[in-house]
């Protein structure tokens, strides 16, 4: 038996934006840690404050003894700051495609699914009981069949680019956004009622968990599936991280704004950038700048694997530059652009 997928050599991240690399300090735009929430001081002091206030973990699912107040209390808070009737919590965003699923099957005839959707968007689908159609990325034509569901990540991880959202919504399907990325990165927008949307606390917030923001009908039915009855909610101080974390990203918050404009600096639409290998010297270009080549090969993306850079708020102008240049995008060209 041939693995496709194999660990990917030990990497040790320090200081925030750089990693070390084969004895070497290398500026990292690996990850997805866009604000680098996660070595805040202020999610690292809830986190130690949560362990010293609740303890670690309920040991007990949510629908027997495990529903501490404090994940009611985030789940208010997180309805709120998407401007969703209801959210449920769970312990990861991939669990919460999961139990969407799981909640959702038998009501669809078909679902289509943007090709280049996540795997666990594509695993999650394939779970619903119905025919499911991958449309060539970002491009549905038209949609056929009565109870249709598209399927589709918001802002796409593997290559940044936006979803047409609200072309899908024309279509009168029910809509299921998986915004893994842009939840947290770009400010919260209220959606129609015809979308699900799932999120993860792991990215933007630093944190860990996963959440799915629908209506109270659908959040009833999540609780009882087996997925969220049959297991034990993300640990108490984890909990207590994500309502930091959102508060650090209010409307307005000048990390948003330092990410938008580190983006903007770049002359990029969007934090990431993805450079499906054309140059045969990028690896070496980009260690000579310092950064640190990182190759991905994952799930779902360019057979041959590919570089992805995420920009962050925490990024440097000078390492901004560096990866610039090493992508051969020299700064006075991209100011014509803009
Ligand atoms: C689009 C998308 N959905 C879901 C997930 C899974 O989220 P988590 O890592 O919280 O399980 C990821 C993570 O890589 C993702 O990029």
């Amino acid at each position: 038996l041939k693995a496709e997928f194999e660990l990917a050599p030990p990497l040790q991240q320090i200081d925030r934006t750089y990693v070390l690399w084969r004895g070497q300090k290398l500026s990292y735009f690996g990850g997805c840690d866009y604000f680098r929430l996660s070595s805040h001081p202020r999610i690292l002091a809830r986190i130690r404050e949560g362990l010293e206030r609740y303890g670690l973990s309920v040991s007990a699912s949510r629908v027997t003894t495990g529903n501490h107040p404090l994940y009611e209390e985030l789940e208010e808070r997180i309805a709120e700051y998407f401007g969703f009737p209801k959210a449920v919590f769970v312990p990861s965003g991939y669990v919460a495609n999961l139990v969407v699923a799981e909640a959702l099957a038998g009501q669809f005839d078909t679902v289509f699914i943007d090709e280049k959707a996540h795997p666990s968007l594509q695993t999650a689908v394939r779970l619903l009981g119905c025919p499911v159609i991958n449309f060539p990325h970002l491009k549905l034509k038209r949609v056929r069949g009565k109870r249709v569901l598209i399927a589709t990540e918001g802002m796409f991880g593997q290559n940044g680019a936006i979803a047409p959202v609200r072309d899908h919504l024309k279509t009168g399907a029910h809509v299921w956004v998986d915004d893994a990325h842009g939840a947290g990165t770009h400010e919260p927008k209220p959606m129609s009622g015809q979308v699900i949307q799932t999120i993860t606390f792991s990215k933007a917030f630093g944190v860990y968990g996963g959440a799915i923001l629908c209506s109270a009908d659908l959040a009833g039915k999540i609780i009882s599936t087996r997925i969220f009855a049959g297991q034990t909610p993300l640990p108490l101080p984890l909990a207590y991280a994500c309502l930091e974390a959102m508060k650090l990203l209010t409307p307005g918050s000048s990390l948003r704004k330092r990410l938008q404009n580190n983006t903007r600096y770049i002359g990029s639409p969007s934090p990431i950038i993805q450079v499906v290998p054309g140059t045969p010297s990028l690896k070496e270009d980009l260690v000579r700048n310092k950064i640190f080549p990182s190759w991905i090969r994952y799930p779902g993306g360019p057979a041959g694997g590919y570089f992805r850079f995420a920009i962050s708020s925490e990024h440097t102008k000078q390492q901004l530059d560096l990866l610039m240049s090493a992508l051969h995008k020299r700064k006075d060209a991209k100011a014509q652009r803009r």
